[in-house]
């Protein structure tokens, strides 16, 4: 009887042991879990671009109102917000894997060309709704955009496969309030976060939309 409350005892050990341990590692890639889920939501308004930029292709009128709200989310949240956590969490990562230095290099020149890409492009886009008629050939509108959602998807889909699993992997409790500390000042995610801004109402209901047509 004893020993099989022994043995009972050493399985609720064994199993709060696995608990605790996954709880911990949770705890630890708890800010590469959001970036992921920040990828997916990124990769839901690319679709929503790429949709209004087929309309274009196709010589119909876009919604041009949709496509700004959709650049100014990218230049005002993913550019000011989420990467600039990915650099600091890849500037520790960089103390634990010198092997990770030109990756990190490539990634974060990306973060230059592609926020800068973004702006140019929201910058059209804003022009186009105040007034500015659309005199430019439609390839000058559709090919900066094709090519802003071509080079943000493989950005994204190159931080999930390699710098996020080594930073899944090689850093721990102390690395990660290291980086809580450099991170903590971010602002919420305006869109995706708990309260959506007034501005991004549309583009939330157009989301909406999209999710039910999809499911
Ligand atoms: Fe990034
Ligand atoms: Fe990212």
């Amino acid at each position: 009887m004893l020993e099989s409350l022994d043995k009972h005892t050493s399985l609720i050990s064994a199993n709060s042991y696995v608990l605790l341990f996954n709880l911990k590692e949770m705890a630890v890639a708890k800010e590469i879990f959001k970036l992921r889920k920040e990828h997916v939501n990124f990769k839901k308004l690319l679709s929503l671009l790429d949709a209004q930029l087929d309309h274009l292709h196709k010589g119909d009128e876009p919604d041009y109102q949709l496509m700004t709200d959709i650049m100014y989310y990218m230049t005002e949240y993913s550019d000011t917000t989420h990467h600039p956590k990915e650099e600091a969490i890849f500037s520790v990562l960089l103390e634990r894997d010198s092997t990770a230095k030109k990756y990190i290099a490539e990634i974060t020149g990306q973060h230059h060309t592609i926020g800068e890409s973004g702006a140019n492009f929201h910058e059209t886009l804003e022009n186009i709704l105040n007034g500015e008629p659309v005199i430019m050939r439609l390839q000058d509108l559709e090919k900066p955009g094709r090519t802003y959602v071509a080079n943000l998807r493989a950005h994204m889909d190159k931080e999930d496969r390699n710098l996020f699993v080594r930073a899944e992997q090689l850093l721990n409790e102390k690395d990660w309030k290291k980086i809580d500390a450099k991170i903590q000042h971010h602002k919420s995610d305006p869109l995706f976060g708990t309260h959506v801004e007034e501005r991004f109402s549309s583009l939330c209901n157009q989301l909406g939309q999209m999710e039910t047509k999809s499911s």
